[in-house]
C-alpha cells in the first residue's frame, strides 16, 4: 500500500488525475475503472483541463467500466451514474461513445444485468487501473458492509447510511433509488492497480479503520490492504487520524 498525502481537495485531485494520466499515457488502450460520487469530480475536472485541454493526453483507445449504477434509474435521469459520468468526464474528452460501460440499471432482471456486466469486463480483459472513492461504513462501489467479499456484478440493496449521504443528489430522501447494480470485490480486488481517494475530516474515521485496521467484509475496503499495487491518495484532513 504507497500512500500519497495532499495538503487539500484540489491537490488530491491533480495528483489522482496525475497518476490516471500516467497509466493512459504508459498504456494508451488501457481499461479504466472509473468511480462517481462527490470525490472524483475534481480528479475528472484535473484530467479534462490539465491534461486532455492542453493536449497532452487522449482517450481515443481508452475503454472505461464504471463500479456502480442506481437499478431502475433511466440513463437520461440526471442522477443516473451513466449521466454523472458523461456530464464531469466523457462529454468532455476523446473517449469513443462504444468505449465506455456503465451496469445497465434499466434492466430490471438482476441476474442478466449483472452477468452481462461481468461478460464485458471479461472481454475488455479486465481493468487495469481502477479508480474508487469510500463510504463513510467502508463501501467500495456499493459492497456494503456485510459477512462476505462480494465476487463479481451483484444487485445490492442500499444501506440506510448510504440512501442518508446519497439523499443530497436527489430531490428528497424517497427519490434516492434503494437498489443498485455493483462491481463485485473480487473483480476490484482483480484492477492490476488501485487508486483510492479520499478527502475532508468526515471521511478520517473510515480511512484509519480500512487502512491501518484488521481486514475484514464488516469494513469492504480493508481488503485492499491486501491488494498488490493499491494507491491512497488522501488529503491532511482524510489522515488527520493516521
Ligand atoms: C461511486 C461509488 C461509491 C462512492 C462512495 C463515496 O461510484 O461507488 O462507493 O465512491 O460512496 O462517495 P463520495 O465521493 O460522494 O463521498
Amino acid at each position: 500500500m504507497r500512500i500519497i498525502k495532499a495538503k487539500d481537495y484540489a491537490e488530491m485531485s491533480r495528483k489522482a488525475a496525475n497518476i490516471i494520466a500516467a497509466q493512459v499515457i504508459a498504456k494508451p488502450d488501457c481499461v479504466l475503472g472509473l468511480a462517481t460520487g462527490g470525490t472524483p469530480v475534481g480528479t475528472y475536472k484535473s484530467l479534462i483541463e490539465d491534461w486532455y485541454k492542453v493536449g497532452d493526453l487522449s482517450f481515443a483507445e481508452v475503454t472505461t467500466v464504471n463500479l456502480d449504477e442506481y437499478r431502475g434509474l433511466p440513463r437520461t435521469n440526471d442522477q443516473s451514474y451513466w449521466y454523472f459520468m458523461h456530464e464531469n468526464l466523457f462529454n468532455h474528452v476523446d473517449v469513443r461513445p462504444d468505449a465506455v460501460h456503465v451496469p445497465n440499471g434499466e434492466n430490471p432482471d438482476a441476474e442478466a444485468a449483472c452477468a452481462e456486466y461481468d461478460a464485458i469486463i471479461k472481454a475488455v480483459g479486465g481493468v487495469d487501473l481502477q479508480l474508487l472513492g469510500i463510504g463513510h461504513d467502508g463501501h467500495i462501489g456499493f459492497n456494503e458492509p456485510a459477512d462476505h467479499f462480494p465476487v463479481g456484478t451483484h444487485c445490492v440493496d442500499l444501506t440506510e447510511e448510504t440512501i442518508e449521504a446519497n439523499k443530497r443528489f436527489f430531490a428528497s430522501r424517497d427519490d434516492v433509488p434503494r437498489q443498485a447494480y455493483t462491481m463485485g470485490v473480487g473483480t476490484i480486488m482483480n484492477a492490476r492497480k488501485v487508486l483510492l481517494i479520499a478527502s475532508g475530516a468526515d471521511k478520517a474515521e473510515i480511512v484509519k479503520k480500512s487502512f491501518f485496521g484488521p481486514v475484514t467484509p464488516e469494513v469492504p475496503a480493508s481488503i485492499l490492504q491486501m491488494h498488490p499495487d493499491f494507491t491512497l491518495v488522501a488529503d491532511e484532513a482524510a489522515l488527520s487520524l493516521i
